[in-house]
């Protein structure tokens, strides 16, 4: 398995380049953090430095590099298809090219085969094998070299080209994998994403699959490969630079848990009006939901995990069935699915392949997709009959927080809606739904209030090889995001139980001090889930728990209490996510780790 997803940038213009490329992937590196390199092209030709670790060291690396250069590329690595050396590392050049590559390029052994490109190729990674081909082929018009070469590679691509012959310009190319350009005071700007671009311009245009870009300073020319200039639509950014830095917080997750009720609020106050939800401008009438009888969501991670609390609300609010699938298992299924099918697709980056490329599937089988998405004009967004932007903001820590909550908030605005539509849900019902789901900012704020205890849970689950989860009902969808969390961003080994089910096995694993998070928000298994709790207590369990509950004294019952405001379970969700979401940031920040950039992730998966 490759897996190889990276931050890109490029930049000509009328200031030095090598600082804003460097800043750009700064601005990238929760992207990817193995290696980082830049290239930067005058009239003496191209000048590259790279170097393995983070972009610290090569802005060290960089310090003697020509600072009246006016163009060049840069490029963040997370890598496992070839080792994390300086070699492997982007850019790379052959001859009179040098490139910067994110994504997978499928034949590069027939490449290599094919046209002799062997003795060329320094590097174990594919990419230079794009640049050696790219060389082999260069006749002196970049464009026909591109156009060819691209005729001959298989696999995702966002390729950035500079050509030693053509100083001042930067030429690229895509195919699934993301860019973005922008042009702004005689200047001009490509990246993987528009945190690099924000700091100058809010307008931007996504690069067209399979467009060529001639990226001059101060203008783009795109054209498809018949050479037909094309004119991609120009996208305006809705939130600025101050967004994507830190603010004060030591980290960006921190910043982004604090940032849900803002989150929430400019996800869900836009669709609503007369207290009702209301969907028509955002393109989705009402009558998408007339036929549908059954839900499919699709998504991965903690997007998915966000739909598991959707299905929990249309099925128990509405009796609408709905089948959450894993897009990875999705796209290589024959789904049951069609045009009664109303598939909702959930990324925060729009972006992630498995999920794209389920949606494809979706698509094919006649089932109406619409898409809740973070990413304004990403492709899971384009590909989409029905586009739901949440309006987190950019999410920039790799583990997802504020995402999760807008996404659990849009598919209830969804929910709502439908209810509506169906005559399932009345008014004064949906009214008052609507209603609890604007409070939820109330109810995170005060939860809020409790980070104290919680960095005491952390403190205590630091020095334990293993934690376990528990809920019932929702709680359990909440026990699997708040597992996964934990193991992402502290490296702890912890798992997530129904929690009736930890009886038929797992309870083997529970013995002294070994602690057990319990999440008891439904009332109407709430005693159920305290009889788990004292069947674990009563094996040594170190037991914290999390619930409406005044004060537990009962140490037969929990060592630990993190308490919510009270709420019905199906509003209390985001509180809990967000005590969730802590007990993660603060057991890796106690750890000392890199709580944003955990060991091995990128932020957005577009390789399968
Ligand atoms: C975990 C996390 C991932 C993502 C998943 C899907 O914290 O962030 O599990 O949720 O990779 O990503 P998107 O939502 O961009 O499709």
């Amino acid at each position: 398995m490759i897996i190889f997803m990276c931050g890109i940038i490029g930049f000509t213009g009328n200031k030095p380049v090598k600082n804003i490329l460097i800043n750009g992937l700064e601005q990238l590196e929760y992207r990817g953090y193995d290696s980082a390199g830049i290239a930067v092209l005058d009239e003496n030709g191209i000048n590259i430095r790279k170097r393995t670790g983070k972009v610290a060291q090569l802005r060290e690396a960089a310090m003697d590099l020509n600072e009246e250069a006016y163009c060049g590329i840069g490029h963040t690595r997370w890598a496992t298809h070839g080792g994390v050396t300086n070699v492997n590392a982007h850019p790379h050049k052959s001859g009179r090219v040098v490139l910067i590559h994110n994504g997978i390029i499928e034949n590069y052994r027939e490449l290599i085969t094919e046209y002799g490109l062997k003795n060329k190729l320094v590097s174990e990674t594919d990419t230079e094998v794009v640049a050696a081909l790219l060389d082999t082929l260069y006749s002196g018009d970049p464009i026909k070299t591109i156009r060819k070469a691209v005729d001959l590679i298989s696999g995702s691509f966002a390729l950035c080209i500079m050509f030693e012959d053509h100083p001042g310009i930067i030429y690229a190319v895509r195919n699934v994998s993301p860019m973005v350009a922008a042009s702004f005071d005689g200047s001009s700007i490509i990246a993987s994403d528009i945190t690099a671009i924000i700091p100058y311009t809010k307008r931007y245009f996504v690069v067209p699959e399979y467009h060529i870009l001639t990226i001059d300073k101060g203008s783009i020319k795109c054209e498809d490969l018949n050479g037909n200039t094309v004119e991609p639509e120009i996208l305006e950014v809705n939130w600025d630079i101050s967004s994507a830095q830190k603010g004060g917080y030591p980290y960006f997750m921190l910043k982004e848990i604090y940032e849900q009720p803002d989150a929430l609020d400019r996800t869900v106050r836009p669709r609503v009006e007369n207290g009702l939800p209301y969907l028509e401008e955002d393109g989705i009438s009402d009558s998408l939901f007339k036929g549908i009888k059954n839900i499919t969501v699709i998504a991965c991670g903690t997007a998915m995990h966000a739909g598991m609390v959707g299905k929990y609300v249309f099925e128990n609010k509405l009796r609408i069935p709905v089948n959450v699938e894993i897009a990875s298992e999705f796209r290589y299924k024959d789904p049951i699915i069609d045009k009664d099918t109303l598939t909702i697709v959930l990324s925060q980056s729009g972006e992630t392949i498995d999920t794209l490329e389920a949606l494809r599937l979706a698509k094919r089988k006649g089932s109406p997709v619409l898409s809740i998405v973070n990413v304004k004009g990403s492709t899971i967004a384009r590909e989409s009959d029905y586009v739901l932007y949440t309006h987190a903001g950019p999410e920039i820590a790799v583990a997802s927080t504020k995402a999760y909550t807008v996404q659990i908030a849009a598919m209830y605005l969804i929910a709502c809606r439908f209810g509506l539509v169906k005559g399932i849900m009345s008014e004064e019902e949906a009214r008052e739904f609507i209603s609890k789901l604007e409070n939820v900012r109330t109810l995170i704020e005060e939860t809020l209030k409790s980070a104290n205890t919680i960095k005491m849970v952390a403190n205590r689950i630091m020095i334990s090889p293993d934690v376990f989860y528990i809920g019932r009902g929702i709680d359990y969808t909440l026990s699997l995001e708040a597992s996964l969390k934990l193991k992402e961003i502290s490296y702890i080994h912890s798992e997530a139980y129904a929690a009736g089910e930890l009886k038929h096995g797992t309870i083997a694993l529970i013995s002294e001090n070994v602690p057990v998070i319990a999440i008891a928000t439904e009332k109407n298994v709430y005693s159920k889930v305290i009889s788990n709790v004292k069947e674990v207590k009563s094996r040594g369990a170190y037991v914290v728990l999390v619930s409406h509950d005044d004060k537990i004294d009962d140490t037969s019952i929990c060592d630990m209490q993190i308490r919510l405001p009270e709420a019905d379970s199906t509003f209390s969700v985001f509180a809990t996510a967000v005590v969730l979401q802590l007990i993660a940031y603060y057991t890796s920040d106690a750890k000392g780790l890199d709580v944003d950039k955990p060991r091995n992730l990128a932020k957005s998966v577009t390789v399968e």
